[in-house]
C-alpha cells in the first residue's frame, strides 16, 4: 500500500522556515499542515500567520493551512483569506488540549459539542466552497465523545479526519489509545488519518499492520526529533544514510540561520535551537547530556562548540 505522510502542525516549530529547511535536506513528507491561525477577538489575520502562509514562502512544499476557532464568522473569515492566497483546503483544529483553549470551547473542548460543530460546518459549507478537513482528538474527557461527532461530519463532504489517538485531558501524557482509534475506524465511513507517537520505523510498521485501512499518517514530534524518519518509513529501512552526520549538521546550521534572521539576539536564537534540540535529543544516545550541553551555551561560540561535540558522537 502507498502511504502518505503528513507533517502534523507544531506551533513554534513547523513554520515556513522549518518546512523549507526540511524540504532542502530531506524528503518523504507529502503534505505539511501549517500551525493554526487563531483570532484573539479581532477579525484579522495576524502578520505572523500571513508570513507563514504567504505563497512566496511556501513554493517548495505542499501546505494546508489550519484554523482553530469555535465561531463560524471567524472560520469564514479564515476561509476567505486562505482562498485569496490560492489554497483550496482549510484544516480545522479540534485537538488542542490546553485549558486556556478548551475552557473557551475551542480545540478539543469543542468535541463534546456536536451541535456547535454542525452549525459551524453548515455555515462554512453553505457560504464558501472551501474543502474542509478535520484534525481532532477522540474527546476531551472521554474517548467516546468523537462517536457523537461522526454522524454530524457524515453530513458534509469532509475531506479527511486526522485523529490524534488521545483525549484532551491527557495533554501529551500516557500512551496513545489504539483501542479508541480502532473504535473510530469502526464507527466512521469517512477518510481517517492516524496521528500520535510515530517515532520510529518499527512503531510505524506495527501501526500500519494494526490498522490496514489507514494510508495517511501524521508525524509531529517524531518528525522534529528525527527528520530522516519519513524517508526511512517509506523505504522500509532501519538504516540511516551513510552521510547522516553531514546532512544533519547542514540541516541544523540552515535552521539556525533561518531563525537568526527572524529573532533578535544570540540568546533568543539559541533558545529556539534548544527547543529543537530537546526533540533531536530523544532520537540520540545520551539525550540528557546533549540537552545539558546546549543549555549551558550562552553565546554562539559556546553553542557551536556544544553542537560540534554532540555531532562527534553521532
Ligand atoms: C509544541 C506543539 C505544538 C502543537 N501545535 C499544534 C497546532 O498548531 N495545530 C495542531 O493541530 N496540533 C498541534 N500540536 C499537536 C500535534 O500536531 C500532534 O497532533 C501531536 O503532537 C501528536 O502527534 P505526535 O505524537 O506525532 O507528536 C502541537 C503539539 C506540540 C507538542
Amino acid at each position: 500500500m502507498k502511504h502518505t505522510l503528513i507533517s502534523s502542525p507544531l506551533q513554534g516549530f513547523t513554520d515556513f522556515r522549518f518546512r523549507n529547511t526540511f524540504q532542502r535536506f530531506f524528503d518523504g513528507i507529502d503534505i505539511f499542515y501549517a500551525p493554526y491561525i487563531r483570532f484573539n477577538g479581532k477579525m484579522e489575520i495576524k502578520p505572523i500567520y500571513q508570513k507563514d502562509l504567504a505563497i512566496k514562502n511556501n513554493r517548495n512544499a505542499n501546505v494546508i493551512p489550519q484554523v482553530m476557532t469555535c465561531c463560524a464568522d471567524e472560520f469564514i473569515f479564515a476561509v476567505k483569506y486562505v482562498l485569496s492566497l490560492g489554497y483550496k483546503e482549510l484544516n480545522w483544529n479540534l485537538g488542542c488540549p490546553y485549558p486556556m483553549v478548551t475552557n473557551k470551547g475551542l480545540g478539543s473542548g469543542l468535541i463534546a459539542n456536536p451541535e456547535k460543530i454542525d452549525q459551524i460546518l453548515d455555515r462554512v459549507h453553505s457560504e464558501t466552497n472551501i474543502v474542509v478537513s478535520m484534525k481532532m482528538r477522540m474527546g476531551y474527557d472521554h474517548r467516546n465523545e468523537i462517536l457523537n461527532v461522526f454522524p454530524v461530519l457524515e453530513k458534509y463532504p469532509i475531506k479527511s479526519i486526522g485523529i490524534h489517538a488521545r483525549i484532551g485531558a491527557q495533554l501529551y501524557k500516557g500512551g496513545v489509545d489504539l483501542e479508541g482509534f480502532q473504535q473510530c475506524v469502526d464507527n466512521s465511513s469517512q477518510k481517517l488519518y492516524y496521528n500520535g507517537d510515530i517515532t520510529s520505523v518499527a512503531l510505524f510498521q506495527e501501526l500500519s499492520e494494526r490498522f490496514p485501512s489507514i494510508d495517511h499518517w501524521m508525524l509531529g514530534r517524531g518528525l522534529i526529533a528525527d527528520p530522516f524518519l519519513p524517508r526511512m518509513i517509506k523505504d522500509k529501512t532501519y538504516e540511516y544514510p551513510e552521510n547522516r552526520k553531514e546532512i544533519f549538521s547542514k540541516y541544523i546550521d540552515t535552521l539556525f540561520s533561518a531563525f537568526e534572521q527572524k529573532l533578535t539576539g544570540e540568546k533568543a536564537v539559541i533558545r529556539k535551537m534548544l527547543s529543537f534540540w530537546e526533540y533531536f535529543a530523544t532520537a540520540l544516545p545520551n539525550s540528557q547530556k546533549v540537552i545539558k550541553k546546549i543549555k549551558k551555551a550562552k553565546n554562539y561560540e559556546a553553542y557551536d562548540q556544544a553542537v560540534r561535540e554532540i555531532l562527534q558522537h553521532f
